[in-house]
């Protein structure tokens, strides 16, 4: 038997460095590649009385030759871009935010993982001009770091079926900041997240405001079910998953029937009575669902079990991401 060395939870380790850039007087400055280390920050800065602050996630992958490839980047500073645009931060330079990320890659190339670890990628935005007065008026100041973290599976349980509660109670953020990936989203899902955690041991919480199916905490939600997958279509209640994206085409190569709709909870349930559920996103990768509670009365998810559906999406996805399956859409940039 081999023993598994001990993994670090995912993204509690930081890299040794990690690259910044300040707004400031309407321009960006050079990027500068510094340690990582405490940071300094006027008590009156605009990210933490107004939560001016939005962020990114990706991963770059090593190949069998130890190669570093980083995962459709251009997809995730765009939707930087998006996010900084809805919560009024200047936006970052997609050219100088690429090659901020491309640099910290190389510095800290060592701390790349062999598969299946990744090292995430974690650019942060946020506010810094000191004005505990302006609630109504945006920073003219902000700090753009890029951190990494060498990770694993994002849930503890590895590839075991997760158990969700559907809830049709709360929302998991304001209604203007759905498409937005902004801290208060992560806050505004917590409570709930812990609560359910708590009351039915789940692994997350699904939220369905209005009785409509529509994503978890941390990740998007599909069914996949005879050739069909059936998804949430795109509008600003949701975050728009790269990996739910690079998972419908790969359906769609696979050939598979992708539908992109509106759905509700019965229906929901009424599908994986033989169907499967799955989470996707950048963290959880396509993580299966197992059971699914709804008003107190447990749903199992077909046997149970991570469907095969689930396993040969993730299988392509992975095998793409890792460098085993040609990388037909043109998803991965070489680092080094
Ligand atoms: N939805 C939420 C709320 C998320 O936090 C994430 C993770 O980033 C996703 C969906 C999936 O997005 P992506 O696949 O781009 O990582
Ligand atoms: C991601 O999948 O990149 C996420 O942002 C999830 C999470 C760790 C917040």
């Amino acid at each position: 038997m081999t023993v598994q060395p001990q993994r670090p939870a995912f993204g509690s380790v930081l890299t040794s460095h990690m690259a910044a850039a300040f707004f400031k007087n309407g321009q960006w400055s050079d990027t500068e590649i510094k340690p990582v280390a405490p940071i300094e920050l006027s008590p009156g800065a605009h990210v933490l009385h107004y939560a001016s602050s939005c962020f990114e996630g990706f991963k770059a992958f090593r190949h069998a030759d130890g190669s570093v490839h980083v995962f459709r980047m251009d997809r995730h500073i765009e939707r930087l871009r998006q996010s900084a645009r809805a919560l009024v931060l200047p936006e970052p330079d997609p050219k100088q935010l690429a090659d901020m990320v491309r640099a910290v890659i190389s510095r800290c190339r060592d701390a790349v993982p062999e598969t299946p670890g990744a090292l995430y990628l974690r650019p942060i935005l946020f506010g810094t001009t000191s004005n505990i007065g302006a609630a109504a008026t945006p920073t003219s100041e902000s700090t753009l770091l890029v951190l990494a973290s060498p990770v694993w599976d994002y849930f503890a349980g590895g590839m075991k079926p997760l158990r969700i509660l559907v809830d049709a109670e709360h929302t998991r953020s304001a209604a203007q900041f759905g498409m937005v990936k902004t801290g208060g989203n992560y806050a505004a899902a917590l409570g709930p997240t812990l609560a359910a955690r708590a009351k039915y041991q789940v692994d997350q919480v699904l939220f369905c405001p209005g009785g409509e199916v529509q994503e978890t905490g941390a990740a998007n939600f599909l069914l996949v079910r005879d050739g069909r997958l059936l998804t949430r279509s795109l509008d600003a209640s949701f975050l728009h998953g790269v990996t739910r994206d690079s998972v419908l085409q790969l359906a769609r190569d696979m050939g598979y029937e992708v539908v992109e709709r509106v759905f509700d909870v019965p229906e929901m349930l009424d599908w994986v009575k033989t169907g499967e559920a799955t989470l996707s996103g950048t963290a959880a990768v396509l993580a299966g669902v197992g059971t699914l509670i709804y008003l107190g009365a447990e749903h199992r998810v077909a046997d149970g079990e991570v469907g095969p559906l689930t396993r040969a999406l993730r299988t392509r996805l992975i095998g793409i991401q890792q460098g085993e399956v040609p990388d037909s859409h043109g998803w991965l940039e070489r680092v080094y």
